[in-house]
This record gives structure tokens, C-alpha cells and sequence, in this order.
């Protein structure tokens, strides 16, 4: 009963078997051979737009590295209270941005609305000595297993351009996010105002495999630079790129992302009918957030269930919220006897 974090699930047998297969002969380093060279043609079909593409071995380092692109000396970065880029990335955004400085804005189920974001800008006239504001970054599926529609994506990228700031995606569930909503990659990201996307291979069956997709390219300044001089240029990277080549094949990223959704669906809803327990927020994608009391909670370490308590907010007393993390090795056997237990 495994529900820990989709990180912990190894990689699909398509993307292992797509790695033996480009592991045969020689091939040209850092990223002039054949297959990363047709990698990048099949995002640039993905999102049926001219992108470059950059690989990364994280998603912190993508993350990091479209803010080092997007940086500009005193910039102010908005992005979710609870966005990974803010919370769990040891300051890499600021880091690698020469200093550029987060704004966290409250969210709600981990989103934020361009009515919040607006807010804050205000608070952050043009010429005020904070900074200038220069990035917004937000993040797909969000830390809660919410989903942002294409039109609350456009909302806020529409406002954060009045202030002609650049817009980032964290995608590191960007395929449970897709399959939740049956849009196209490109209405999720370049249509809906996005210019950079840290786009998310390993969450969701490859192994370490993460890309920088870059839709307006002249926008981000340097980013090739930034890149080489982080140590993210891959002398092998065909290894990368036959991850991907695996992944992005006959929609077997798309199938892995809808077999995590469907599991966290299936949680959800026992969790909802099982009278003891409930859910913090209707699911999404694939993390699904429930209150239940401590004494479950130990029943069901007690029984091999893996988790983490989250937080405390909207618990009683002897209750604790807590993330399941689905993913696309979760059985449905597991997600029943987790029920069971429960
Ligand atoms: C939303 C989000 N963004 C980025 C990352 C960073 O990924 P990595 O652990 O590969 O640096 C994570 C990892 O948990 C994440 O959940």
C-alpha cells in the first residue's frame, strides 16, 4: 500500500525497453545524435509548435533554470504559497536567479486566481523599490492534485503580462494534469499565455527524465548558457532522449497518467463512501488529500500503508490530513486494501 509519492515508482517497461534499444553502438555527445534529435521533433508535434527543447536530470533544475532565463537584476517571481519552486527547491529559483525574489501567493487548494495575483501585483506598484516584477510561475497539476483550466491559466497569464512578465509552468505532473482535462498540450500551455514549461518525465514512468520546453524562445535570454554552466548538458544524452522517445510513443504517457487519475478516482471515492473518513478536496490528477483520525492513520501504517501526514487544517483534534500518491504501478488490489483497512 504504497502511496508515498509517485517517485518511488520505477520506470514503465516501455520507456526500459526504449532505453535498451538506443543503447546500441556509438552515437554523438551532448545531444547531436539521432534519437534526441527526433526527440525534439516529436514535442515540437506534441505541441504543434516550433519549441526548443532542453533536457534536465530534475525538475528543480528545470525549474531553476527557466528563472535564471527569466531573471532580470531586482525581479520579483510570483508564484503559489505552497509552489514546489517556493517550498521544497532549497532556493534554487533565487539561486540560479542571481537573487530574484519569490512572492508567494495564497492559494487555495494549491491554486491561485488572477484576482489573487492581481492583488499582489498592485501591491507592487512599477517603480516601487521591492523589485520588478518579471515572472509568474505556476504549477501543473498543483501540489494539491488541483487542476487549472485553460481559461484560469489565460486569466493569469493575461495578467501578469500588463506587467510584461514572463509565464512558467511547472509540469512536473503535466501529463496528469492533461488527461484530467482532455485538452491538447498546446491549449495548456502556449495558447493559454505560457512561454517556458518544465516539462515532468520521471513522476510518471520514466527515470530521470525532464525537459525545458520553450515556447518563445527569444524571450529567454541565455538559457543555453544557463544550462551548460548548471552542469545539465547530458554528454549521453541519448539516454534522456530514449526515455522520452519511450514515454511520448503511441500515448503511453498519456495511458500511464490516466491509469494514476483513475486510481486516485477509485481512492477517492472509497474514502468518500467509507462514512469515517473524507476528503480534504475533490481530486484531480493523481494526489488525493483526506482527514482521517490518528487512529486509522496508525491502523494503516500498521498495516504496510505508506503516507505522509500533510497538515492539520480543517482537522479536529484526532485527525491529521493526509497525501495518497498514486501512480502508474498502483493496483487496484492495493488502492482496495487500503480501503479495507481503513
Ligand atoms: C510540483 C513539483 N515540481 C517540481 C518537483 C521537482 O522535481 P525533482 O524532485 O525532480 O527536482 C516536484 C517533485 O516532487 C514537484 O512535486
Amino acid at each position: 500500500m504504497e502511496f508515498s509519492s509517485d517517485n518511488w515508482a520505477g520506470a514503465s517497461q516501455p520507456v526500459m525497453d526504449a532505453l535498451s534499444r538506443h543503447n546500441e553502438g556509438m552515437a554523438p555527445a551532448y545531444g547531436a545524435d539521432a534519437v534526441t534529435e527526433a526527440v525534439t521533433a516529436r514535442f515540437r508535434e506534441v505541441f504543434e509548435i516550433d519549441v526548443e527543447v532542453l533536457f534536465t536530470a530534475t525538475g528543480t533544475a528545470a525549474n531553476a533554470l527557466a528563472m535564471a532565463a527569466c531573471s532580470r537584476p531586482g525581479g520579483l517571481v510570483f508564484c503559489s504559497d505552497v509552489a514546489h519552486l517556493h517550498c521544497d527547491e532549497w532556493g534554487a529559483a533565487e539561486f540560479y536567479s542571481h537573487g530574484m525574489k519569490l512572492m508567494p501567493v495564497a492559494a487555495r487548494q494549491g491554486k491561485i486566481t488572477a484576482q489573487d495575483l492581481g492583488a499582489k501585483l498592485a501591491a507592487c506598484p512599477e517603480g516601487s523599490r521591492l523589485g520588478r516584477t518579471v515572472a509568474l510561475s505556476l504549477t501543473q497539476a498543483s501540489e494539491c492534485g488541483t487542476v487549472y483550466r485553460p481559461e484560469d491559466i489565460a486569466a493569469l497569464t493575461a495578467t501578469a503580462r500588463q506587467r510584461d512578465m514572463l509565464c512558467h509552468m511547472d509540469g512536473a505532473r503535466f501529463a496528469n494534469a492533461l488527461v484530467h482535462l482532455g485538452v491538447t498540450p498546446a491549449e495548456m500551455t502556449w495558447k493559454a499565455g505560457i512561454d517556458v514549461l518544465s516539462f515532468g518525465g520521471t513522476k510518471n514512468g520514466c527515470w530521470c527524465a525532464e525537459a525545458l520546453v520553450v515556447f518563445r524562445p527569444e524571450k529567454l535570454r541565455d538559457l543555453v548558457e544557463h544550462r551548460a554552466r548548471a552542469g545539465h548538458v547530458f554528454s549521453k544524452s541519448r539516454f534522456v532522449a530514449a526515455q522520452f522517445d519511450g514515454y511520448l510513443a503511441d500515448g503511453h504517457w498519456l495511458d500511464l497518467a490516466r491509469h494514476a487519475n483513475g486510481a486516485a478516482a477509485r481512492l477517492a471515492k472509497g474514502i468518500a463512501a467509507s462514512g469515517s473518513a473524507r476528503l480534504a478536496w475533490e481530486p484531480e490528477a493523481n494526489e488525493v488529500f483526506a482527514i482521517l483520525s490518528k487512529e486509522q492513520i496508525a491502523r494503516l501504517q500498521a498495516a504496510g500503508g505508506r503516507f505522509y501526514e500533510w497538515s492539520k487544517d480543517g482537522c479536529g483534534p484526532d485527525e491529521a490530513m493526509v497525501r495518497l500518491v498514486t501512480c502508474f504501478r498502483t493496483g487496484d488490489a492495493e488502492v482496495d486494501s487500503f480501503l479495507s483497512h481503513l
